[in-house]
């Protein structure tokens, strides 16, 4: 059976694009799909009244959800809860930070956590995944039906996007990579970017595809804002970046990428 995924990112509310994010809402109430995935930077700063925002939209949406925060999603303006609690706020109204997970037998999706309240480094916007949370999201995929479609959301891109318009630096990014391509993990949904791209991740067989949704904030960084929809046919992995123009929800792009496992049933 086909698989219809809804990936969306960085709505950052507080700063959110109000129509875009209105037409990808009228989307995800009007079209079928099997799984939300929501990559993070949901708010802008952390703040009370912006997550409050986030727990009215997502309890007027239809569906299976799986979110993962994102470095925008601790307190901003509070440095000791965003110490003691990064994501204190963030659990009470979107849920757990770092076991999200769902599981049925045409997909099977994990979230890591990549965000950190504070980091041994300048720049805490930058992502982490440790060892233990990359060992961990592989064993959960060992419960996997055979032919599901095996999907890992986190915020930052474990890899560099070549050409993107920033960087993820995440610490323990390409080991989390090289563990999630050997676990035969087909897609690693990130934001973090605010502007649509699909790869291989650069390891294994190339059959791991890194791929990033745009932001529905205002926010942007040289691309439309808008939201991915990624589709399984006949053995094949569909990404569509779809764009809000102003009046209307419209195809950026789409990339087509071969299955793993319609590979080796062919080979
Ligand atoms: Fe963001």
């Amino acid at each position: 059976m086909p698989v219809r995924v809804l990936h969306m990112s960085d709505i950052h509310f507080g700063g959110e694009d109000t129509p875009a994010l209105a037409a990808a809402t009228a989307f995800a109430r009007a079209e079928p799909f099997d799984l939300l995935v929501l990559t993070g930077d949901l708010t802008q700063f952390g703040r009370h009244d912006e997550f409050a925002a986030v727990k009215a939209w997502l309890a007027d949406l239809p569906g299976p959800m799986l979110a993962t925060p994102g470095n925008h999603d601790t307190p901003w303006m509070g440095l000791a809860e965003r110490v003691a609690a990064p994501f204190r706020r963030y659990a009470r109204s979107v849920g757990p930070p770092d076991d999200s997970g769902f599981e049925g037998d045409e997909l099977i999706a994990r979230a890591i956590n990549s965000a950190r309240g504070w980091q041994i480094r300048l720049n805490w916007s930058k992502g982490h995944v440790s060892r233990w949370q990359a060992n961990k999201a592989v064993r959960r995929f060992g419960t996997a039906a055979p032919n599901a479609l095996r999907v890992l959301a986190c915020h930052h891109p474990l890899v560099e996007a070549v050409g993107g318009p920033m960087t993820g630096r995440v610490r323990g990014g390409h080991f989390a990579a090289k563990q999630l391509v050997a676990a035969g993990v087909d897609v690693v949904l990130t934001g973090h970017l605010h502007a649509p791209f699909v790869q291989a991740l650069p390891c294994g067989d190339g059959m791991t595809y890194a791929v990033g949704a745009g932001t529905l904030s205002l926010r942007e960084r040289g691309a439309r804002p808008g939201f991915n929809v990624i589709e399984t046919t006949a053995g094949e992995l569909s990404v569509t970046a779809m764009a809000w123009d102003g009046r209307g929800l419209d195809v950026e792009r789409t990339w087509l990428m071969p299955l793993r496992r319609s590979v080796v049933k062919g080979s």
